[in-house]
């Protein structure tokens, strides 16, 4: 601990992100990457954003991409304007900007005791009070529990990292009663089979959608986020990235971003085979004696009914396949959270676990 270092510094508590193993030759499934690359619609552009033009600044407004966005939306029959989309360097800078603009309130924000990790670490950043709710036995939630005065609601559909998706009715009974703070919905996985909320936008001001292009889009390494939502709601996040940094989305950013919007045949392909690789492998978990809750995500998570998950993911990990444990809370220790892979990955999974397991 450096002696310059501010308060707000001394007492962080950072997020940790899953490893990015240098090693090669790893069956990599432990930060919920997609196992097939962008389509080459998005290679195409990117190279053609390797130009000249990069001494430029790019557009801090990142009007196209926005347009594009709406217009996605739109003909899904989702309806949205430019001016309802927010656009920011992954996700968690959205959701960054998002805790900053709406959760600072003497009430405090609500989200589930198990939920996405950088929650409480925002809050940690800028200072904001939360109160965390339990998952039902079902590792559920239950919007019943958030009937509470507060400042705000947060939590991932699908829930991370149980992979647990919500039904839109509950969201929009909590939208009902809930109409004096934000509520953010943060899709992140939505596209593998979770029902989105943004078809409750225009009927809620207090709804805030976030989703990535890192999982379904296969562009975890070009970092896009964004957010939908009333204009109200996205005028407060500009506000704040505009305070923070006018550029978080650069030229290849949103060349590709764009590209993948106009290439939904893949995108459908690939969650697809996603979600059929991601059924495949729950079946074979099961005959291997593991208990996997529902998903929602091109995750699952997994429990054996007699293994400590400490273990397994050690043993796994001997044999070069990484998946991710969560030690904490004591609920949730005994759980694999394995990424979807491909089927060649799958198999190599189910090997190593036979032979870890004797089979
Ligand atoms: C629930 C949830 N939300 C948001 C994110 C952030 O995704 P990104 O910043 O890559 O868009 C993640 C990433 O793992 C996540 O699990």
């Amino acid at each position: 601990m450096s002696k310059f270092w501010s308060d707000v510094v001394r007492n962080l508590t950072p997020y940790v992100p899953g490893e990015q193993p240098k090693v090669e030759n790893l069956v990599k499934l432990n930060t919920n990457e997609n196992p097939y690359g962008p389509g080459s619609q998005v290679i195409r552009a990117l190279q053609a954003e390797a130009a000249e033009t990069l001494r430029l600044y790019p557009d801090p407004n990142s009007e196209q991409l926005k347009a594009k966005i709406a217009e996605y939306f739109s003909q899904k029959h989702f309806d949205l304007k430019p001016n309802q989309v927010f656009v920011g360097n992954g996700s968690d800078e959205v959701l960054a900007h998002t805790f900053q603009a709406f959760f600072k309130h003497d009430r405090p924000l609500l989200f589930p005791d198990i939920s996405y990790s950088f929650y409480p670490v925002y809050c940690g950043l800028y200072g904001i009070e939360f109160e965390t709710i339990a998952l039902n036995s079902h590792f559920e939630i239950d919007v019943n529990d958030y009937d509470r005065p507060n400042g705000g609601v947060i939590f991932p559909n699908p829930n991370a990292p149980t992979g647990v998706p919500l039904p839109l009715v509950e969201i929009e009974k909590l939208l009902k009663f809930n109409t004096e703070s934000v509520v953010v919905i943060d899709e992140a996985y939505v596209d593998f089979g979770t029902e989105s909320a943004v078809k409750l936008i225009n009927a809620y001001p207090n709804l805030l959608v976030t989703h990535s292009l890192s999982k379904a889009r296969s562009l975890a390494g070009l970092r896009v986020g964004y957010a939908l939502g009333n204009p109200d709601l996205i005028e407060a996040l500009i506000r704040v990235k505009d305070s923070f940094n006018s550029y978080p989305i650069d030229r290849f950013a949103e060349a590709g971003a764009i590209a993948s919007f106009e290439d939904e045949a893949y995108f459908k392909e690939t969650t697809a085979k996603v979600i059929a690789t991601r059924a495949a492998l729950i079946k074979d978990l099961l005959a291997l004696d593991f208990e996997v809750l529902p998903s929602g995500a091109n995750f699952i998570f997994a429990k054996h009914k007699t293994r400590n998950g400490a273990e397994l993911t050690q043993q796994l990990r001997d044999k070069s396949i990484i998946i991710r444990h969560f030690k904490k809370p004591a609920r949730i220790a005994p759980y694999l959270r394995i990424t979807i892979g491909t089927d060649t990955q799958s198999t190599q999974l189910i090997a190593a676990l036979n032979e870890i397991l004797n089979r």
